[in-house]
């Protein structure tokens, strides 16, 4: 098939459609900028980072890396490989892995990804570690500028380089979209890679996990294979009614080739596709002490938040803990959200649109799914939760964004809309 610059013709109309991400000389004073926004830029032009390690194939890796090191080698039957940690699962979901975590040597790993054979599909995910030998410290530290590594440290403002995630994918494998809480400067080393990105903003259109589930973090969304396209699959269409609306018209996507670096901020969705065989190195950096300076507490005491350096991501994983905590246990945090989601906490002060009504587009199957559990929920709603949105609402009005009583209500909704529903709760 004809490619243009890696895309098949057949695709290419959809993705002229698409913006893509800003694809900037390493160290032009624009890509240093975009960095110190916050803002995705593909860094070209021979970056530092990574540039001299574009040999790191498989076959150069598995002579490098010491045979007895076990890596971390996911298995999968399908080509979608969601991160899941069981020890997150506090709220007791009904979960079943989607992928089996292995270790073996890499030349192992070399043999079952070349094994054409086998059934399931590998993903190798290991972080960089001097147990890896001597040979691969050798190339860790001449492949790579530290140096470098620590510039983008000092343009961001991040508080500093946490680790290394080496990630070496079959052609087709994908890790599907979720945001994660450090800021990672996305080494691509050998083959390519698609990654598609979605602003922190587009969280109501994405419907992420809730938090004490396996996959937090995660979007529950499968989003189209054609990109930019808002065409779900029709069980998603029913489930995720926003994602048309609030999240497609933002996507942006960047195809790396060797030796570009891509900048993916904290909080912002991304979902990585293997474009062929392909070594990546992420360089993860923390990045917290911003938010603790956007509050300040002024001579007379009053407190002042800059809303300019607070991640509504982060404001939005605060409340959901803290609501969840305010609850005996997670499987009551799950039913309080979804009795929010339904209208059955509406006070008289406010008037709440039930997550139905709000879907009109497909009513229908919202309405038939909704129905069969708001009467469930109904029958468990608790005196007590009120008291508990009452004081969810105070706190989130504390926040500048949230000067209305409305505006903090709506917040909380958009907290539970549409990600509880289809979730099952294990029964205690
Ligand atoms: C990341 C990430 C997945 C991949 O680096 O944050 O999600 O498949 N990587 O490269
Ligand atoms: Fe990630």
């Amino acid at each position: 098939m004809k490619h243009t610059k890696g895309i098949p013709r057949w695709r290419a109309n959809y993705w002229l459609k698409m913006a893509a991400v800003p694809r900037l000389a390493h160290d032009s004073l624009a890509a240093k900028d975009l960095i110190s926004q916050g803002k995705p830029v593909v860094l070209t032009n021979g970056c530092p980072l990574v540039s001299k390690a574009t040999d790191w194939s498989f076959t150069h890796l598995a002579t490098v890396i010491l045979p007895e090191f076990p890596c971390d080698v996911y298995a999968s039957q399908t080509r979608r490989f969601m991160y899941w940690d069981n020890a997150k699962n506090s709220s007791g979901y009904t979960f079943t892995a989607p992928t089996r975590k292995e270790t073996m040597s890499f030349s192992q790993f070399l043999e079952v990804v070349n094994n054409k054979e086998s059934v399931e599909n590998y993903y190798l995910q290991s972080g960089v570690v001097a147990e890896m030998g001597p040979a691969m410290l050798h190339e860790y530290t001449t492949k790579f500028s530290l140096e470098n590594a620590l510039l983008y440290k000092l343009i961001g403002d991040w508080d500093g380089f946490t680790s290394n995630l080496l990630l070496c994918g079959q052609e087709g494998v994908i890790t599907p979209l979720h945001y994660d809480e450090q800021q990672n400067m996305f080494g691509q080393l050998w083959g390519r890679k698609r990654v598609r990105l979605f602003q922190p903003e587009a969280f109501s259109g994405l419907y992420p996990f809730p938090l004490g589930h396996p996959c937090d973090r995660q979007s529950q969304v499968t989003l189209p294979s054609t990109p930019g396209s808002t065409e779900l699959s029709a069980e998603d269409e029913i489930k995720f009614p926003a994602y048309s609306t609030n999240a497609a018209p933002f996507e942006v996507y960047a195809d790396l080739e060797p030796g570009e670096v891509l900048y993916v901020p904290q909080y912002w969705w991304h979902q990585m596709e293997a474009l062929s065989d392909n070594t990546s190195l992420s360089w993860w950096y923390k990045d917290l002490s911003k938010a603790a300076k956007a509050v300040s507490v002024d001579e007379n005491g009053n407190t002042k938040v800059d809303p300019k350096k607070v991640s509504t991501t982060a404001v939005r994983r605060n409340v959901e803990n803290l609501i969840r905590q305010s609850l005996p246990n997670g499987k009551q945090a799950h039913l309080f959200f979804l009795a929010l989601a339904a209208g059955l906490l509406e006070d008289e002060t406010v008037e709440v649109k039930s997550e139905m009504a709000a879907s009109a587009s497909c009513a229908q199957g919202v309405l038939a799914a909704d129905h069969a559990r708001r009467a469930e929920v109904a029958a468990l709603v608790q005196e007590s939760w009120k008291e508990i949105l009452e004081q969810a609402i105070k706190m989130v009005r504390m926040l500048p964004f949230f000067k209305e009583r409305s505006e903090a209500k709506e917040f909380l909704l958009e907290l539970a809309r549409g990600r509880f529903h289809s979730l099952a709760v294990e029964t205690p």
